[in-house]
């Protein structure tokens, strides 16, 4: 019930919800995730239903604005992101120079997307018309820096949006500097779209609470960049792929994860806060990772064939009761391996997609009236001690 305060889980020592699980910190309208049956709706559509008909730009247009868009409503916000995917020189100045040097291209992302607000008049106006062009302009160019930290990193130059593609296949064009096969760039897009939202997660989470203090979108934004950065969140995608890669082949996982196992090692892409059954987005991918394993490359048909037995082993090693599955982490190696995506540009690109997400929570937050988010802690430390001069010590 909202408002009720939410007594202590029996069995929680002293009140403190370790990592806030299981507390609901507000009512919202945008994503339902029923974690014990594995299944995920954006603002009541099945997500499975939207990953096969949908796009980036209308699922991001359902999380914005509550609705699916008809024709006219489509077309006019494609045209408004297509305005927006340029991203001012000082801006690629600073991936130039970043990225050379930055041991993670996530570094780069959050330094730049942050500096995108010193170039938009708008980022202290908080009414409810900027906040809406905001979201737009960050949809738009948090995936232009992506791109141009992925041109940079291949030595490659900058190279301007084409307003005349899509929102996905305009990123991977400005990533690649050439069109791509559709095959792979719908399966990119699905990943954008499934990587699109995600409720309370850490990263909306810190986005939300940047929000609840009145600062700005861009801040709200550069909080959730830097949150999803982490091992056990958005970069779990890239450790994931690196662990494969250290597989080598099928024949290997059996050994490799049981020794991981025995050595308690969490198995990066498995596992979730709130999935005790199957993630429903890594259903759908891994079917598709399926497809990889006849793939024209050697390279992605023996990581997809590695992915396979990893979840093979792991089905046997964990008992269904402890509800370790394939997160929608699991699966990206293999999809961005095949679609020619460096492994460093995984998290940029899970962060690229979870834009629309964040800014959706952070509006609905705005819109709700607001309330500071500030928890509180149970103190354990010392009380009672009085100063000493440093010659009394
Ligand atoms: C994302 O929240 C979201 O919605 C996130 C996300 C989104 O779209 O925003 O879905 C995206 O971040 C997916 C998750 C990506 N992270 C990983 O794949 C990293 C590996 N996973 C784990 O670190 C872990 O599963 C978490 C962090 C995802 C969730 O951990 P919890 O809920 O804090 O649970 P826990 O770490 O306390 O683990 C509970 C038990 C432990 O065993 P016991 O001590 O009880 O014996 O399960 C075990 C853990 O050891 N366990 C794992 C495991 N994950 C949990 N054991 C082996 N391998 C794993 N991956």
């Amino acid at each position: 019930m909202p408002g009720q305060i939410k007594k202590p889980k029996e069995g929680v020592p002293n009140g403190v919800m370790k990592g806030l699980e299981g507390v609901m910190i507000a009512e919202s309208a945008i994503c339902k995730i029923d974690g014990s049956v594995g299944k995920l709706w954006y603002r009541g559509y099945p997500v499975e239903e939207l990953a096969s008909g949908s796009s980036f730009e209308e699922v991001s247009y359902l999380l914005l604005y509550g609705k699916l868009p008809g024709p006219e409503e489509l077309e006019g916000f494609k045209r408004s992101l297509a305005a927006e995917r340029r991203v001012p020189r000082g801006i690629t100045d600073i991936i130039a120079e970043e990225v050379g040097v930055a041991a993670d291209p996530m570094h780069v992302l959050r330094t730049a997307v942050s500096a995108l607000a010193t170039y938009d008049n708008e980022a202290e106006d908080q009414s409810l018309e900027a906040n809406g062009r905001k979201c737009i302009r960050l949809i738009s160019k948090v995936s232009t820096v992506t791109a141009a930290i992925g041109r940079e990193m291949d030595g490659k130059g900058h190279v301007e949006p084409d307003p005349s593609l899509g929102h996905v296949d305009n990123f991977m064009y400005m990533m690649h500097g050439n069109r791509m096969e559709r095959h792979k760039l719908d399966l990119v897009e699905k990943m954008f779209m499934l990587q699109a939202e995600h409720s309370t997660n850490a990263s909306t989470f810190s986005a939300m609470v940047t929000a609840s203090t009145l600062s700005d979108l861009y801040s709200s934004v550069t909080s959730g960049i830097a949150t999803l950065k982490g091992p056990l969140h958005g970069e779990a995608d890239e450790a994931a792929l690196r662990m494969l890669l250290e597989i080598g082949k099928p024949g290997n996982a059996e050994a490799y994860i049981t020794k991981a196992l025995a050595k308690k090692e969490k198995i990066m892409g498995f596992g979730h806060r709130v999935y005790k059954a199957y993630d429903p987005r890594a259903k759908i991918m891994r079917k598709e990772v399926e497809g990889l394993r006849n793939a024209a490359s050697e390279e992605v048909r023996e990581l997809a064939s590695t992915a396979m037995e990893v979840e093979r082993v792991m089905k046997e090693k964990i008992p269904p009761e402890k509800g370790i599955w394939p997160n929608i982490d699991f699966f990206a190696g293999p999809i961005y391996a095949y679609a020619g995506i460096p492994i460093e540009l995984f998290t940029p690109i899970f962060a690229s997609s979870r834009v629309p997400g964040w800014c959706a929570h952070v509006m609905e937050y705005w819109a709700s009236g607001n309330k500071l988010i500030r928890p509180s802690e149970l103190y354990t430390g010392e009380t009672g001690l009085h100063y000493r001069r440093i010659d009394e010590r």
